[in-house]
């Protein structure tokens, strides 16, 4: 059925690169390489792929389930399925994340779009050592114009496609940059492997440690599997609420954590391949990508060159991301509040951006925001935001959708809807069982974990 009023996607392709689009991110080249790196490689990577299949894929499936089956954003569809109960909270719960998420997502969304500009003037071609590379980045994160404009640029960005609506804004631009990112992704990765350090950089990833790997690397790789393919906060109940009925959900789902899955593992052969050629360490933290990828590209065959598609690269996939945190928060708006999608853009838009400016602040070394700006063990404000929104909100948010579809909508119901297009769900018992027991009691340790350990996961 065809809804006019809120929009639809043209085609199920665009749809699953609109929905990749989503997935892929910041999450998959910036994290996964530096949280896989710090927790020893192999094992960390070989988890993270375990908790994609089994808690992932679940979750995934069931978000695209509520939103195809109701035709409405998470608030509305919680609503429309259990009225008058308080149910519509997990979605309320979703919107708040969705804020806090893109608050500081767009702010290391801004930073990459940054460090292309500098690699476009050819800054990191000259002689880069890792002091240099600090320097570079403590000038360009302390410089509040720099980063607020860098932030405002981002949101802007991301304001002017998701006004034009779905299949106009989202799925055309989602259309057009991912072959970009895939092709600027395969060139990276060729370049990558056929470095000198190659083997060991492949050796690092693939072949498991378990000794290295620690309790809160089994954690993070939980939360990684979440972040990454944008589960949690309803933002692919929000992109399944524009499929048609008789949209194959299974194969969807499928092709997204694939997608995402795969791209992860493609960022990951990018960065240690190059890490381990330039001797630098796979466990520098959240600066990786910044300070010590620039600090190397000089050292590689065409490094400039390397150095402009890495960070356009990033850009890129974090708009397709940006997107659809945005929009998540949008189509509240548009389905509860009853606004135009202009004026809720632009209103949304711009409270996120003011949102971001803390954080935009935080990453130099001089305010109060940043290093002595101690709360929930972080010490600095876009953590903060980071750690609550982006880890308690979301496990919290994937737990209450398991249950939810487990034990309130139930399983049966929920099957139907799966299935509702006329596409059978393969080993469905099996989903029954992990989406009612093993998802939440799993995402649910997850979190207690979390919170008892002060926060320390993320
Ligand atoms: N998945 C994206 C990434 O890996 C980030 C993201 C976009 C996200 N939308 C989301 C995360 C919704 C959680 C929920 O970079």
């Amino acid at each position: 059925m065809a809804n006019v009023a809120r929009g639809n996607w043209n085609s199920r392709f665009g749809f699953i690169l609109a929905a990749a689009g989503s997935a892929i991110g910041l999450g998959n080249i910036w994290r996964f390489p530096y949280t896989a790196g710090e927790y020893g490689g192999g094992a960390f990577v070989l988890l993270y792929l375990i908790f994609v299949i089994v808690i992932g894929v679940p979750v995934l499936l069931s978000e695209l389930a509520i939103g195809r089956h109701t035709q409405q954003s998470p608030v509305s569809a919680f609503k429309k399925l259990v009225p008058n109960s308080k149910w519509w909270i997990v979605g309320f719960l979703g919107v708040l994340a969705g804020f806090g998420i893109l608050s500081f997502y767009a702010v290391i969304a801004g930073l990459t779009v940054g460090y292309a500009y500098l690699a476009m003037k050819g800054t990191f071609s000259g002689e880069i050592d890792a002091a240099k590379s600090a320097e570079i980045f403590g000038q360009i994160t302390g410089n509040p114009v720099w980063m607020i404009g860098l932030l405002a640029l981002f949101m802007l960005l991301t304001i002017l496609v998701v006004r034009r609506g779905i299949s106009g804004g989202i799925e055309k631009t989602a259309r057009l940059l991912m072959p970009v990112l895939l092709a600027f992704l395969v060139l990276l990765v060729v370049r990558a492997l056929t470095l000198p350090g190659a083997g060991e950089g492949l050796a690092f990833m693939f072949s498991p440690d378990f000794s290295k790997l620690t309790l809160d690397g089994v954690v993070s790789a939980l939360g990684q599997a979440l972040f990454s393919l944008s589960i949690g906060m309803g933002a692919m109940i929000t992109y399944g609420s524009y499929l048609p009925k008789d949209e194959n959900i299974p194969v969807s789902t499928v092709s997204v954590a694939m997608f995402d899955t795969g791209i992860a593992l493609l960022g990951g052969l990018i960065i240690f391949p190059t890490l381990f050629t330039a001797g630098a360490d796979p466990a520098a933290g959240p600066g990786l990508i910044f300070v010590v990828m620039a600090s190397i590209f000089n050292t590689l065959p065409l490094g400039n060159l390397v150095a402009v598609g890495f960070y356009v690269l990033l850009s890129i996939a974090a708009l397709t991301s940006t997107i659809s945190l945005l929009e998540v928060i949008v189509a509240y708006f548009v389905d509860e509040r009853g606004w135009s999608r202009e004026k809720s853009t632009w209103t949304v838009g711009l409270t996120c951006f003011a949102l971001g400016v803390p954080s935009a602040l935080a990453l130099g070394a001089n305010t109060f925001l940043s290093s002595e700006f101690h709360v929930f063990g972080q010490s600095d404000f876009l953590s903060v935001v980071d750690l609550v929104c982006g880890t308690y909100f979301l496990t919290i948010g994937a737990a209450l959708i398991c249950l939810f579809v487990g034990w309130k909508w139930g399983t049966a119901a929920a099957l139907e809807a799966i299935e509702g297009g006329g596409h059978r769900l393969p080993l469905a018992p099996i989903w029954k069982v992990l989406v009612s027991f093993i998802c939440p009691l799993a995402v649910a340790s997850l979190l207690v974990y979390a919170i008892a350990n002060g926060g320390g996961v993320w």
